[in-house]
């Protein structure tokens, strides 16, 4: 049962520390720098948490990192899971159910994503603001659990609007621009096709990505108040001439990534 693996995975890493951050933030592809600006840190391998999925994609080390930025208490999950790995959703998203119980009530989620608006650029840093699932599944599917959260979770404000707002006072005290946007959830691992992409756009997406949602949706069923902070690695197919790449995709990352490192540590020092 859900509950049962999530309180076992709790147990394990509280004979690994004693930390109680109540910060969590999932690192994107070719995002994990941040790791480097924590200090004190304490990290345990996925592979050594019970119930834990591991991932072999490169760009995604695949631990959690206890620690402190701008001296406050988080944890970082370096490395994340996707559909198109073969995992389920319950599966991807079960890290989140681990969080919650360590008692984490902030997500911070970022991610490397298309950009699906024309006025956007490779190396923008976007704020979500909604989702769209593509998909047709969701990981509550399921019969549910009330000492997790409620059948019929709301979904008003997927994205925290104070979280937002923080996130844009943040942006502007380190000079960064933030530009707001819609994220759509596309499962992959084929990058989208040019005719999906002007579909999405019609359904009001600004930005595609593979990943993302699946946590947002938990998160929020868990009570936990969300951020999404994405980096346009590329134009959306369509949208630019040359092909995609993962390379590409990482190399655009991995560039972005101290401008997000900055904004974070900034925003990190506003929650505490
Ligand atoms: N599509 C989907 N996921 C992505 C993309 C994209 O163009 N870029 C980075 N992640």
């Amino acid at each position: 049962m859900l509950y049962d693996e999530v309180m076992q995975s709790v147990g394990y890493l509280r004979t690994q520390t004693e930390r109680k951050p109540a910060i969590a933030i999932t690192l994107g592809s070719g995002l994990g720098d941040l790791v480097d600006e924590m200090e004190d840190t304490c990290v345990i391998p996925y592979t050594d948490i019970p119930h834990f999925p591991h991932s072999h994609l490169e760009g995604h080390s695949g631990r959690l990192v206890f620690g402190r930025l701008s001296g406050t208490e988080i944890v970082v999950m370096q490395g994340r899971f996707h559909y198109y790995e073969g995992f389920g959703m319950q599966k991807i998203t079960f890290p989140i159910y681990v969080l919650k119980f360590l008692g984490v009530r902030t997500l911070i989620v970022t991610n490397a994503c298309g950009a699906v608006n024309p006025s956007f650029q490779p190396g923008d840093l976007l704020l979500l603001t909604d989702y769209i699932n593509l998909l047709g599944l969701n990981p509550l599917i399921g019969e549910n659990d009330e000492r997790l959260g409620p059948r019929f979770p709301d979904m008003t404000e997927p994205f925290s609007l104070r979280l937002q707002a923080l996130a844009q006072a943040a942006a502007k005290e380190s000079g960064l621009t933030l530009k707001p946007g819609v994220y759509a959830y596309f499962n992959g691992p084929c990058f989208e096709t040019a005719a999906e992409i002007r579909a999405y756009a019609v359904l009001g997406a600004d930005a595609v990505g593979m990943s993302t949602v699946p946590e947002t949706i938990v998160a929020n069923y868990l009570g936990m108040e969300v951020l999404g902070l994405a980096c346009a690695t590329n134009m959306a197919t369509g949208l630019a001439v040359n092909k995609h790449s993962h390379e590409e995709v990482l190399r655009i990352a991995n560039e972005s990534s101290e401008r997000l490192c900055c904004l974070i540590k900034h925003l990190v020092s506003e929650l505490a």
